[in-house]
């Protein structure tokens, strides 16, 4: 490992920034987290990052290093400088600056509160029963630390900036956690189709390719979201059924807010430069 790398870190805000240069002494096992760490506490204290576990469990430090999404606690020096010594680090780009490496995640709540919650039948039979590959099915999905990597990565939100179409990979995996919940009792089709956007996804599975918890997002997240869609929506046998007045969910409707979403302020169309 080189004794000596080069970080060039994002520095600037909403109106605007550069890149700077800083030297940092290596150490084994150093990670970039590490790395700016050094630069704060001996080169220059004004530099803003967010962090809180340095254990990859609180989805805090989530950063671009070298252009690709990653937790900055995770990512060890020697895997991302080049021949010259160099790494670059960058804010997340699909949400808006506040400073330096941090970004404003907030739309992402939103989005969590427009997700109706656990609803069970009143007349569902208790105690609950529930079988244990059904556990086991949705447990996958709550292993997210909402870095929003995945988020960041998505071409829908991140080059088309459609944050007022889809909801984004986290998003489809806490309503796949709901869905596939064997206690749920709520029709989520039509909200996942409308309000959070689902067909927007091309299941080219970027997302869960920089998920740090390797949650299969995709494959066990999403397809089966828009496999259940299509049945509800797209299958002309159902379609037939449900003219004849059969067929229909059993399901309880979601209520009608769920569908109408206030207007994203226009800063959260703004991503980071
Ligand atoms: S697979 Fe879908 S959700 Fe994931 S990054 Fe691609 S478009 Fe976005
Ligand atoms: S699904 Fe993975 S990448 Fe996305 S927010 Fe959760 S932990 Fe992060
Ligand atoms: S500091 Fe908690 S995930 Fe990196």
């Amino acid at each position: 490992m080189l004794e000596t790398i080069r970080l060039r870190v994002f520095r600037g805000d909403a109106s605007g920034g550069e890149e700077r240069e800083y030297p940092v002494r290596t150490f084994p096992g150093m990670v970039v987290l590490d790395a700016i760490h050094q630069i704060q506490g001996e080169q220059d204290g004004t530099l803003a990052c967010r962090w809180n576990c340095k254990a990859a469990k609180c989805g805090s430090c989530s950063a671009e290093i070298n252009g690709h999404p990653a937790l900055m606690c995770k990512s060890r020096v020697e895997q991302f400088y080049d021949a010259a010594g160099l790494i670059r680090v960058s804010p997340l780009k699909t949400f808006p600056l506040i400073k330096d490496l941090v970004t404003d995640v907030s739309w992402n709540y939103r989005k969590a509160q427009q997700i109706p919650p656990l609803t069970v039948a009143a007349d569902a039979p208790r105690p609950f029963r529930m079988m244990q590959g059904d556990v086991d099915r949705i447990q996958e999905f709550r292993k997210c630390i909402e870095c929003f990597l995945c988020q960041d990565i998505c071409h829908v939100l991140r080059d088309h900036g459609r944050k007022d179409a889809y909801f984004g990979p986290r998003f489809m995996i806490k309503i796949a956690s709901l869905d596939m919940h064997p206690m749920d009792d709520l029709e989520r089709r039509p909200h996942l189709m409308r309000a959070a956007g689902v067909g927007y996804c091309n299941v080219n599975k970027c997302c869960q390719e920089v998920c740090p918890e390797h949650i299969h997002i995709t494959d066990n997240g999403i397809i089966p979201l828009k496999e259940r869609v299509a049945d509800e929506f797209y299958d002309p046998i159902r379609g037939l059924l449900r003219m004849l007045g059969l067929g229909r969910s059993r399901r309880q409707p979601m209520p009608e807010e769920a569908f109408t979403a206030p207007p994203e302020p226009a800063a959260e169309r703004k991503p980071s430069p």
